[in-house]
């Protein structure tokens, strides 16, 4: 059994994207630069935004916090896009999902500028994956898919199964597993919760990816001999034990699962640290169409 190590692969993404902006730097350009915008104080999302920004110095980049107070009005939140939106040093935008409920998330995901949307949310990347053009791929399933390459896991013709059919990860990984490109080819079948007989589309699949969100969901017994399984769950479950009050489990029963599959991810330190890798890759491809015209 091979483990999908996220953090293995995500630093050498980082150390290859670093002598990337070494690159630019040396020839007297800026370097790539990602703005994040963190509303209220969800622990969680705080987490999250404080390993991108760590990530960002890792690889080279700026970086820049925008704290709002949970308080903010959807037409603060809106101007504060704007100016980023605006300001010509400024390559990626990503705003911190989930936002406080008087906000209406769509409107927020739809004033980035498309030319800055490094997580891939907005509506045009969106269409643009569906058809295969060029444009910022949600950072998760992008991660998933490097970390796919960085393993060399063969996906041409081989069946896939992805639980899950959120915007953010089931249902672009689904469009890039079953598309015409490197690590793509699957046919693939993509599940939901009014999915009839789930265990019996699992047992049958080679590739399945889990991102329902409920915790250890896929067991051994729905999983094939040799499968290849990856886990976007990140629960956070009470535990007395543990100093944070909480520990962070995956959508799989990683121990019994894992005694059948030929290759799997972690939770924590699998698809995690890819999502970052992705967000990187993104806000790098964004920089690069920015200072090179190109
Ligand atoms: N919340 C959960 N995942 C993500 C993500 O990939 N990007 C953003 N902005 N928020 C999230």
């Amino acid at each position: 059994m091979v483990l999908l190590d996220g953090k293995i692969a995500s630093a050498a993404i980082k150390e290859a994207l670093k002598q990337e902006v070494s690159q630019f730097t040396a020839g007297g350009k800026r370097a790539p630069h990602l703005a994040a915008i963190l509303v209220g104080n969800n622990g969680a999302s705080e987490t999250y935004v404080a390993a991108k920004v760590k990530s960002c110095a890792e690889a080279g980049f700026r970086s820049t916090l925008v704290r709002l107070n949970d308080t903010v009005t959807e037409n603060e939140l809106l101007a504060s896009i704007h100016e980023l939106n605006g300001d010509a040093s400024v390559d990626g935008i990503l705003v911190q999902l989930p936002l406080p409920k008087h906000i209406n998330e769509q409107k927020i995901i739809e004033a980035v500028d498309p030319c800055k949307d490094v997580d891939g949310f907005h509506p045009v990347n969106a269409g643009k994956l569906v058809q295969g053009l060029p444009g910022f791929i949600p950072a998760t399933p992008y991660g998933i898919m490097l970390l796919l390459e960085h393993y060399n896991i063969v996906t041409t013709g081989k069946t896939a199964v992805v639980i899950g059919r959120s915007n953010i990860v089931g249902r672009p990984m689904s469009i890039l597993l079953s598309s015409n490109r490197p690590y793509g080819n699957c046919t693939v079948t993509l599940c939901h919760s009014h999915t009839k007989d789930l265990e019996k589309i699992c047992v049958q699949a080679d590739i399945i990816i889990a991102a329902l969100g409920k915790p250890e969901f896929l067991k051994a017994s729905m999983v094939k001999e040799g499968a290849v399984i990856v886990d976007v769950g990140i629960t956070r479950v009470p535990d007395s034990n543990s100093k944070t009050g909480y520990r962070i489990k995956g959508d799989v029963a990683f121990n019994e699962v894992s005694l059948k599959a030929s290759a799997i991810t972690p939770v924590p330190g699998g698809v995690g640290p890819m999502t970052i890798a992705g967000l990187l890759r993104n806000t790098m491809e964004s920089y690069r169409l920015q200072v090179t015209g190109c």
